[in-house]
């Protein structure tokens, strides 16, 4: 089969996402799982959304709206655009290998800072693109590199802003100045899944730039809207690149229950402050606990922290997930000395800190 398969495919590592809770707890003979591996949000979806997904049941013998009529209609009144500049996806993560098979031809190139989110490069690879790997300068975007690195085969760039797995973010002068040294003929494709986390004056909504760039901007129902196992994203683009989306975009590619609790996410604007403030205060605790420890962390401007924890990350991760912990091992990242924690309920950060002052005590 290894012969049979794509040349391409054959390099590319699978995306290791961590085990079932349900299954972790009966090979560790746990009561009791604290995730805390994969940035989700840690509170339900809120009651209206289920409410909504309890009356759209009905209609589950129909196939879905190909179009996503209302929901696009929605969130372009809420964001200021025509329903024309947006494409829906199976989460954010579909935009991404759209905007690939939409633009990519064979022996182009993509710029992909390194690390960051693992995606990028798993699709890239998929659709044959030669990426050049542009590494991170302090644990931030080198978007001066990344400007450097461009040459008349790159086709994409991918910046994630805020980045995942460091939570750091460039800023709306850094980004002006990047595109100022950027071809027209290059898309600039800025993946902004914690968009509403972040909290500093000088970040760049680059959706402002849509109609005047080749940009394309996604964003996610996953995060503040507790919407991860659903799976629906969405990309703002001009009108000539969303058409080009979806060409290659399947079918039905949204199910109905996603966009239906889509549609009532975007009216519960209290479910968004509970998150925020959830966020906001718990990594306030952690941080102070961190420091107390005398470890180290990047300031994050997302719901999650990368903590340097230096050689004993791994053994540390370890310990963690045999006591019902389940944080992020980031050697897959090339970042041993490091774990990352999503922010939790206030119990969840609580058990995560007490339980790392055990293991560090010992
Ligand atoms: C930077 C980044 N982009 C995209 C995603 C995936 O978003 P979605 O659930 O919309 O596919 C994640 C999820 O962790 C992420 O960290």
């Amino acid at each position: 089969v290894r012969k049979l398969a794509r040349k391409n495919i054959s390099q590319i590592k699978p995306y290791k996402p961590g085990k079932p809770i349900e299954e972790l707890k009966r090979e560790l003979k746990l009561k009791k799982v604290i995730k805390i591996a994969s940035n989700e949000n840690a509170l339900l979806p809120s009651t209206k959304v289920i409410s909504a997904i309890k009356d759209s049941l009905n209609n589950l013998n129909r196939y879905p709206d190909d179009s996503c009529y209302y929901l696009k209609k929605k969130l372009a009144k809420r964001l200021g655009f025509s329903p024309s500049n947006l494409v829906i996806g199976n989460g954010s993560d579909e935009i991404i290998a759209l905007a690939l098979q939409a633009f990519l031809n064979p022996g182009e190139e993509v710029v992909i800072a390194r690390p960051t989110f693992l995606i990028y490069g798993i699709v890239a690879k998929i659709a044959g693109a030669r990426i050049k790997y542009v590494p991170l300068k302090g644990l931030r975007y080198d978007l001066e590199a990344m400007a450097n690195a461009v040459t008349r085969k790159t086709k994409l760039i991918f910046i994630s802003n805020p980045d995942n797995p460091t939570g750091t973010y460039v800023t709306k002068d850094e980004v002006i100045l990047f595109l100022s040294r950027i071809p027209k003929g290059v898309i600039v494709y800025f993946d902004e899944a914690y968009f509403e986390f972040v909290d500093f004056p000088d970040f760049p909504d680059t959706s402002k730039l849509i109609n005047k760039r080749n940009i394309i901007t996604t964003r996610t129902f996953s995060k503040i809207y507790s919407l991860a196992g659903l799976r629906i994203g969405y990309g703002l683009a001009n009108k000539k690149i969303i058409d080009y989306l979806n060409r290659v975009r399947e079918p039905f590619n949204v199910n109905s229950i996603a966009q239906v609790a889509a549609l009532a996410a975007l009216d519960d604007r209290h479910h968004v402050k509970q998150t925020l403030k959830m966020v906001k205060d718990g990594k306030k605790y952690i941080y102070a606990q961190l420091k107390n420890l005398g470890l180290r962390y990047t300031p994050s401007a997302t719901n999650f922290i990368l903590i340097d924890l230096g050689k004993k990350a791994h053994t540390i991760f370890s310990k963690l997930l045999k006591q019902g912990i389940i944080v992020r091992d980031m050697r897959a990242w090339g970042l041993n000395d490091f774990i990352r924690v999503t922010v939790g309920t206030r119990d969840e950060n609580r058990e995560f800190i007490d339980a790392l002052k055990g293991l560090l005590n010992r």
